[in-house]
């Protein structure tokens, strides 16, 4: 329905989880997609899934929370394709705890990926963007940018910031054709939740109890929160922009 017809578009972290569906998905409405992460096995996976179902797309390794990777990667996507229409910071990773399970140390992993990987990816091609005076930003927060999540201090802290980064861009920019959104998942089943199960004692216990904070009682599927991020990348969302769209089963209507 929604078409990225010869749109250039960029994802981070799309060797796996929601990446890898946005990827595909993208390709499957017509987009030249970098597929791009820091896992190069699983991201030449992704690459190879698109290519077979005939799509376009190639890999490039990179892990966001370099600054320089990111300048460097820029750099080789406008000169290969001369401009980029979407980019989608996707590329996250968690952690369980609370502030008196957290190190300082941890917190600043996640920042350094979280936080420091979206500034560093928008600001690495918005210079092209706003000369151009289009481009079309799509992050991935979390229902846990929007709401505090049990034993998620780190994780949460991480996606407020990646909430607030995204009305910032948004406010400050949509006057020269920039747009910029969120994607605020409730619990989605990727590798990333099934990392988090096994920290807990009981990890069926834990997908049950996981899976119940949605009010629809179960996890999204990646193709669902993919299914969101074709509309905000799509011309039919040319009017929707700074917002935190949460896509999370219910989870934020109440108790
Ligand atoms: N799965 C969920 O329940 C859920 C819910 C809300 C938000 N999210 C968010 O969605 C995004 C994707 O989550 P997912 O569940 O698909 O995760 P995932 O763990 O399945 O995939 C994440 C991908 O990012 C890559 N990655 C990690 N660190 C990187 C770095 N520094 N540079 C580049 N790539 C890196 C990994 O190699 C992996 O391929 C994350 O930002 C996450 O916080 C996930």
């Amino acid at each position: 329905m929604f078409t990225l017809q010869d749109k250039i578009t960029l994802v981070t972290g799309a060797g796996s989880g929601i990446g890898a569906a946005i990827a595909e998905t993208f390709a499957k409405a017509g987009a030249f997609v970098f597929v791009t992460d820091r896992d190069q096995a699983s991201g030449q996976d992704t690459v190879n899934r698109i290519m077979s179902q005939g799509g376009k797309a190639e890999f490039v390794v990179l892990d966001v929370s370099r600054e320089e990777a990111c300048a460097e990667i820029a750099r080789h996507v406008l000169t290969t394709k001369q401009r980029l229409d979407i980019l989608v910071n996707n590329a996250g990773i968690g952690h369980v705890g609370t502030m008196m399970q957290t190190t300082g140390a941890d917190l600043d992993r996640l920042y350094a990926v979280n936080v420091r990987g979206v500034f560093n990816m928008s600001r690495a091609f918005l210079t092209d963007m706003l000369r151009r005076r289009s481009g079309n930003i799509i992050n991935l927060a979390s229902i846990g940018g929007v709401v505090a999540v049990r034993d998620r201090l780190a994780y949460c802290t991480t996606k407020f910031a990646v909430v607030g980064l995204t009305k910032s861009i948004a406010l400050d920019h949509a006057r020269e054709g920039i747009r910029c959104n969120c994607i605020c998942p409730g619990r989605v089943e990727t590798p990333f939740v099934s990392a988090r199960l096994k920290e807990y004692p009981d990890p069926k216990k834990a997908y049950d109890e996981m899976a119940a904070t949605q009010a629809l009682g179960r996890m999204a599927k990646p193709e669902e929160i993919a299914a969101s991020a074709l509309y905000l990348a799509s011309d039919e969302s040319s009017f929707i922009t700074g917002t935190a769209f949460l896509i999370d089963g219910g989870w934020s209507a109440g108790k």
